[in-house]
């Protein structure tokens, strides 16, 4: 069996729609083998209602991989245990295609980098920066043009940590992207360039002191912000609780609030945004993660005598 374990990412960081990405410290993991019939073993809240037939998404993207290797293993053994809340904007689906993507390769001897299997996630997910991020882990700037996809990694170091709030309703990407107007002023555009390319230069160069400002966005979250109550306050206010800057997670409704690790007084940020949205009538989990230098990492080698649970929960407690 090969097993896989992927971290969850955070997309967008405010003004890089579609093509920045973090890793974050949050995991999934997946195992698959050949076996005589195909087989699912979904552990954890997380896994509740995902499909243990052959429309299972781990299953089709393993066939995609085996197909384009030229492969024939129509019966898989599936193991799948997730961290990562489902829609939450964690980037739960590309950690499952990535997972998927990643541990198919692996279990036919890996033909493929991990650049194609980029490619690949990429065409899935229809935007680079989830896949990107979970793949390769760290920060990703990356563009997909709906054909090709091309990235640079950069480094995330270990000065900045994240506060992530996560609603405890749910918000599909596909509604979130509903909300968003076909064309754009080009002032909001001119807005976001700026501010993404100052964005990724104060990324670069370790100026956080930037962030505040370089993480503001003129073409999602102002429509967005509708569907997640309290989410325009919690960004007004976040940097005056000791945010360093502060976006929509990805498609939301998760916020993500980022801060220096060694800042002293975290928990009045914590309460900032816990109480904000609580005004609102949304209560939200809070959660102290940091960005994830690893990207998906096959954890398994021949002979391994541990049990997929024995596994993650070993790596878990690591
Ligand atoms: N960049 C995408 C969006 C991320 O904002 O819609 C979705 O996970």
């Amino acid at each position: 069996m090969v097993i896989v374990k992927v971290p969850a990412s955070t997309a967008n960081l405010g003004p890089g729609f579609d093509s920045l990405g973090m890793a974050l410290s949050l995991y999934a993991w997946v195992g698959m083998s050949a076996a005589e019939e195909t087989k699912f073993h979904l552990y954890g809240e997380q896994m509740a209602g995902i499909p243990e037939d052959k429309s299972n998404l781990i299953y089709q993207v393993a066939q995609l991989v085996f197909e384009r290797a030229g492969v024939v293993m129509p019966e898989l053994e599936i193991s799948m245990y997730s961290d990562i809340p489902l829609t939450r904007g964690l980037g739960s689906s590309a950690s499952a295609i990535v997972g998927a993507l990643t541990a198919a390769n692996a279990l036919i001897g890996s033909p493929f980098e991990f650049e194609e299997l980029f490619q690949i996630a990429s065409s899935l997910e229809k935007h680079p920066d989830n896949v990107g991020a979970s793949l390769f882990g760290g920060i990703i700037a990356a563009y997909w043009d709906g054909a090709d996809a091309r990235h640079i990694r950069l480094d995330a170091g270990d000065k900045l940590e994240a506060l992530v709030a996560i609603p405890d309703f749910q918000l599909s990407t596909e509604k979130a992207r509903h909300v968003l107007p076909s064309s754009v002023p080009m002032k909001d555009a001119v807005f976001n360039i700026g501010h993404s390319n100052l964005l990724v230069a104060a990324l670069c160069t370790g100026r956080y002191d930037m962030l505040r400002l370089a993480m503001k966005d003129a073409l999602h979250q102002p429509y967005r912000s509708a569907l997640i109550p309290g989410m325009a306050e919690v960004l007004t206010g976040a940097a005056e609780h000791g945010a360093l800057g502060i976006a929509l997670s990805g498609a939301g409704p998760t916020l993500i609030a980022l801060m220096e690790a060694s800042a002293g007084d975290k928990a009045r940020l914590e309460v900032f945004l816990a109480e904000t949205l609580n005004t609102h009538g949304v209560s939200a989990s809070m959660q102290w993660l940091k960005p994830s230098g690893t990207g998906a990492t096959v954890l398994t080698r021949d002979g391994d005598p541990r049990t997929f649970m024995e596994t993650v929960k070993g790596d878990v407690s690591a």
